[in-house]
């Protein structure tokens, strides 16, 4: 082969990395310990694993973790292959269903966790073949060697593998990141070990959502659990709004973006609720969910468009699906947890954002009615928002029904009750419910929550009163009634109103 600008006869030198050197780089990737166990079950999947085993054994410093699938597995020379570090290159092409990119994964996840790496991988009619990294052994040494055998003592832990015609266990020991020189008795560190298994398991059971969602596809096992998906977009949901999906095209590929609302938290359970809010909660996981061949990266980001996540957008999440051939242009990290789009793409979607943003902010702040209140003129509200001078006050809508009519009040108590009325709007709490609301929203009572329905009732004969007295007849009153908030909820109580129930309360005739 021909290289621009190097002459045959050129001298050089091998500078090849130093090993002791350059471990201690491969190491400081970034994962955290939930995305270094991604990575390597996406080797599993790629390798047609239909279980996946994890296991966290507590044992002080002594402690492991190992990754078992029951995929294709590797035979001997394509496990050193696949030990060396960069064993594909980037640029090639992969198989459409390929979770896989750098060639790197399986060594920098590993790594990043712990000092000694061990695979053993079986595949059909093989034996079980052997290799292992111990960074300690590589530093001394300073030379790659693969070491193809498991430590001592560590056979045991790679049993498994023997009851099984294929698969692949990934063992890792020496748990420096995350375990230490922590005694087998520490208490704390257990915990804190226990701890992470939760972390782990919530991390996955969201980042392969849609491969554990179809039955017969992928199960995942954690300390002989199994791990139920956490699908963000509470499908199940009657309330949950999907927004038009739109196929972006792009260098002849396609990205599809599915946009949806998910409910205000007084129409699902809380339970549903709590749940759905994810392993970061309401706020930081609302925005785009990128998927790469249905795998998550991105759970929740806003792709610097020039979005923050605001409180009030929480309820928008946005389904992103790549194709593994547009890694480049998306701007794949090695630890596939980032990804960025390209610029041709911003502009769009940049509308769909600020469009489902839209959305969300309604469905939060108005509980759902938003549509009705879009749709009617006539809907009555007891507050209005205005803007004066720049700035947002709330003031009681003067044209309600029941304040018109209390303004009929004799004319010498009318400035009482108007003071008492501005004073109302001048002190809204509004600082108090934001954070209220925002810290336990489902804590924030609905109008009339649980109130006997003779309270309710009780609001609503003065209203209905006031009505009649303005003319409209009894159906019209009852009609009307039905516009205001919240007395939509109530229609059962509204059908009861008659002029019966009114004479029976001790007050004015009509
Ligand atoms: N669990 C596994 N089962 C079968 N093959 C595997 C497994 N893990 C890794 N491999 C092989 O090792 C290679 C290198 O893996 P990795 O370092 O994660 O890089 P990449 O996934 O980007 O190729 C994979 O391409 C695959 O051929
Ligand atoms: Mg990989």
């Amino acid at each position: 082969m021909i290289f621009s600008g190097v002459g045959d006869f050129e001298k050089y030198s091998i500078a090849a990395p130093l090993p002791s050197a350059m471990v201690e780089s491969f190491r400081a990737f970034g994962y955290d310990i939930g995305t270094a166990i991604a990575d390597l079950i996406d080797n599993s999947i790629s390798a047609g694993a239909k279980n996946v085993w994890l296991s966290f054994h507590w044992d002080g410093n002594n402690s492991h973790v190992s990754i078992r699938d029951d995929g294709h597995g590797m035979t001997e020379s394509q496990l050193i292959s696949a030990m060396r570090l960069g064993s594909q290159s980037p640029l090639e092409q992969r198989e459409s269903h390929d979770l896989g990119r750098f060639g790197l994964g399986l060594k920098t996840a590993s790594f990043s966790q712990c000092r000694r790496l061990t695979v053993a991988s079986r595949s059909k009619n093989h034996e079980v073949a052997t290799s292992r990294w111990d960074l300690d052994y590589l530093t001394q040494v300073n030379e790659w060697r693969l070491l193809r055998s498991p430590a001592d003592g560590s056979e045991q832990k790679l049993n498994d593998l023997a009851n099984m015609f294929q698969g692949t266990i990934v063992l890792w020991e020496y748990l420096d990141r995350f375990v230490g020189n922590a005694r087998t008795d520490d208490q704390k560190a257990q915990n804190d070990f226990l701890e992470t298994v939760e972390v782990v398991e919530n991390h996955l059971a969201m980042v392969f959502h849609r491969f554990l969602e179809k039955r017969d596809r992928l199960k995942l096992w954690i300390n002989n659990r199994l791990i139920k998906p956490w699908n963000p977009f509470l499908l199940d949901a009657q309330a949950t709004q999907i927004l038009p999906s739109e196929p972006l095209t792009f260098n002849g590929e396609t990205v599809k973006v599915q946009p949806y609302v998910l409910p205000h938290h007084s129409k699902i359970d809380q339970e549903s609720y709590n749940r759905a809010a994810g392993v970061n909660g309401w706020n930081a996981q609302q925005g785009f969910y990128v998927y790469r061949n249905e795998r998550l990266l991105v759970a929740g980001d806003w792709l610097s468009l020039g979005y923050q996540k605001d409180e009030h957008c929480k309820l928008a999440r946005i389904q992103v699906d790549l194709p593994n051939s547009m890694d480049s242009e998306w701007n794949i990290d090695i630890k596939k947890s980032r990804a960025r789009p390209p610029v041709i793409l911003k502009a769009d979607l940049k509308r769909i954002a600020r469009l489902t943003r839209h959305r969300a902010t309604e469905i939060y702040r108005h509980r759902g009615k938003v549509l009705a209140r879009e749709n009617t003129e006539d809907h009555v509200f007891m507050w209005d928002k205005k803007i004066m001078r720049g700035k947002v006050f709330y003031s009681i809508n003067k044209e309600h029904p029941l304040v018109q009519e209390v303004f009929n009040i004799p004319n010498n108590y009318q400035p009482m009750i108007r003071a008492l009325l501005r004073l109302l709007e001048e002190t809204v709490p509004v600082q108090q419910i934001w954070l209220d609301s925002s810290v336990e929203p489902e804590k924030q009572a609905q109008a009339f929550d649980e109130i006997p329905s003779e309270q309710v009732m009780e609001v609503m004969i003065e209203i209905y009163r006031a009505l009649r007295k303005a003319n409209l007849t009894q159906e019209q009153a009852r009609d009307r009634i039905l516009t205001m908030e919240p007395f939509q909820r109530f229609e059962n109580l509204v059908q009861n109103l008659s002029e019966e129930l009114i004479r029976g309360k001790n007050h004015d005739s009509l």
